[in-house]
């Protein structure tokens, strides 16, 4: 099969073309892709026609499916396959899932490696989805403070006191099936491309193991004011037909709400199973 990946930014995404992935594809073929998504953290498969099941059986190319943690979200008949929608409120307010940078599903002791959505309405314009490169952002650093964070480790709870946004309340099966907080080291190295990445998401860090929670909140803001960083950014225009998977160990994302709200925004929406975050030590 004749596909080209084609790199979007100098630092952070590739476009896929030539590719339907309804069909069955190769070796050479899977691991080239999954060679691209290690990287360049975030893939855009152009031209796809999916209907749930082709979109579920496309992504398993890059592993396997990791179920949501709200069990009452998701398409009818496909259990692990969630949605993102303009059309929710909590409290009397539009909930637009995913509006600050975070990392998906942190809280788990072993979070996502990948998140993936396919678009099925989106606004006339706007409505982007903007991925960091944490990658990028840690090599930055200032050397005292790569050495002050290198063996820090963060407290991930499903949502923290001290989140700049709220998160719709669990259902009781939900709440059944959390998994213990994840304790997270706040610099990861990545399993397959080896960098070391930032780890950081303000919606689920509570607290920074051994500091007192004013200084850990401090530390996170600053590392997140820097890794938010225009240089660091791929920003997604999303165009019908469009499957972006991204790499949750090396991108941060959020979704945009600069667009008419009056206008349906719904995208398919699936995870893939990670492993622990690799700590700096035990890379070494
Ligand atoms: C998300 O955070 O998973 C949603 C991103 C988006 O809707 O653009």
């Amino acid at each position: 099969m004749a596909f080209t990946i084609i790199p979007m930014t100098a630092h952070t995404g590739a476009e896929v073309r030539g590719l339907d992935l309804r069909q069955p594809v190769d070796d050479d073929t899977r691991a080239a892709l999954n060679h691209a998504f290690a990287q360049f953290h975030v893939l855009v498969v152009r031209d796809q026609h999916y209907e749930p099941g082709d979109f579920v059986r496309a992504v398993q190319l890059w592993g396997e499916l990791q179920p949501h943690d709200k069990k009452d979200h998701h398409i009818p008949g496909f259990p692990e396959m969630y949605y993102v929608s303009n059309e929710e409120f909590l409290g009397g307010r539009r909930l637009i899932p995913g509006e600050t940078f975070h990392t998906d599903h942190s809280n788990h002791p072993a979070p996502p490696k990948a998140t993936i959505l396919y678009p099925v309405a989106l606004p006339t314009t706007g409505g982007d989805t903007q991925y960091v490169n944490m990658h990028l952002a840690y090599d930055d650093l200032p050397e005292a403070m790569r050495r002050q964070i290198d063996g820090l480790k963060a407290v991930h709870v499903y949502l923290s006191k001290y989140s700049p946004r709220a998160l719709k309340p669990l259902n009781e099966e939900s709440l059944k099936a959390l998994p213990p907080a994840g304790i997270h080291p706040l610099v990861r190295v990545h399993p397959e491309n080896r960098r070391k990445a930032l780890f950081l998401n303000p919606v689920r860090i509570e607290g920074i193991v051994g500091m007192p929670d004013e200084e850990a909140l401090a530390l996170v803001a600053e590392l997140m004011a820097h890794a938010t960083k225009p240089q660091y950014e791929y920003r997604h225009q999303w165009r019908y037909g469009d499957m972006v998977l991204w790499d949750n160990r090396s991108v941060m994302h959020k979704a945009n709400p600069d667009y008419d709200m009056n206008e349906r925004r719904y995208l398919w929406r699936l995870m893939l199973k990670g492993e622990p975050p690799i700590p700096v030590a035990a890379a070494a």
